[in-house]
């Protein structure tokens, strides 16, 4: 089995930009999103720049069957992952009473579900190939989020379980990395259906920067990246700050960004 790296929502925003690190790093890749047509020009243009070409698989990994697809792909082709970037996830402004549950319930479906369930089911071929493990946490793991709750919850998860899977893979010589970005202009934005506020152009980072962070942190395997110099002073702050002022300060800025 030849290793590759399996990138999850590799379509947009910083999936892709995780792919053209992996890529030039000469990584071969296998890149995971639900638009097929975004996989495969992201594909032609690493193979154009003279990299391994990618494989682009079209998978909806809200689906409980997405994680055997997978598996079945990548058998077919006699590949298997050394490392995994679980990166694919949204998040949803808004009130979590008034936001669509099947949506919020969705959300939790991909940015845990299917997190969950990609890192432990490729716990072997990373272990043989003394490979590693990237989720993509955010600076929300920090801290409750109130106007956009579940979103702030799942990231909690991710980072907990990341941080955890870090302690008990040291014995497998798998590496393992919580990525925590602050604010990144993407389509996460629109998806979510907020703005980011002035304030955050001061914290906010260019996707490929963020991306370049995540594969530098795996490689030395830290165990948590913050993203960026200010993002850290915030998590920093978050961390001595306590809940129910924090609650109260991002409760006015959702109510005041709405
Ligand atoms: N942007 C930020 O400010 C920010 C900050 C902190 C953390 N993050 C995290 O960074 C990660 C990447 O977000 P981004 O900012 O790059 O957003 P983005 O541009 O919206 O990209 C999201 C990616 O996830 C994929 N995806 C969504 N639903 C999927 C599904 N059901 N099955 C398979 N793939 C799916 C999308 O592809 P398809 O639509 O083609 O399926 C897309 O490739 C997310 O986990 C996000 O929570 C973002």
């Amino acid at each position: 089995m030849r290793p590759v790296t399996l990138i999850t929502g590799a379509s947009s925003g910083i999936g892709t930009e995780l792919a053209r690190v992996f890529a030039a790093h000469g990584h071969e890749l296998v890149l995971v999103a639900r638009r097929a047509d975004r996989l495969n020009s992201l594909a032609d243009e690493l193979a154009a720049a003279g990299r391994p070409r990618p494989t682009a698989l079209a998978i909806d990994l809200g689906q409980r069957d997405a994680v055997a697809k997978i598996v079945s792909e990548l058998s077919s082709r006699e590949v298997e992952p050394q490392h995994v970037v679980n990166n694919a996830g949204f998040g949803l402004m808004g009130e979590a009473a008034k936001l669509d549950r099947s949506e919020q319930l969705a959300m939790i479906d991909l940015n845990v579900r299917a997190l969950t369930d990609v890192s432990l089911t490729f716990i072997d071929s990373m272990s043989r190939h003394r490979g590693g493990l990237l989720n993509v946490a955010s600076i929300a793991a920090f801290l409750p989020g109130p106007g956009m709750a579940v979103y702030y919850a799942t990231k909690a998860y991710v980072l907990s379980f990341t941080e955890a899977l870090h302690r008990e893979f040291s014995d497998r010589g798998i590496k393992a990395t919580a990525l925590c970005p602050g604010p990144v202009p993407t389509e996460f934005q629109a998806r979510a259906n907020m703005e980011l506020p002035a304030a955050a152009k001061i914290i906010e980072l260019p996707p490929d920067r963020v991306a370049q962070i995540g594969y530098d942190a795996l490689m030395r395997n830290q165990r948590v990246a913050v993203a960026g110099l200010a993002n850290k002073i915030v998590a920093s702050l978050m961390h001595f700050t306590p809940h129910a002022v924090l609650l109260r300060a991002i409760n006015q800025r959702t109510a005041g960004g709405r």
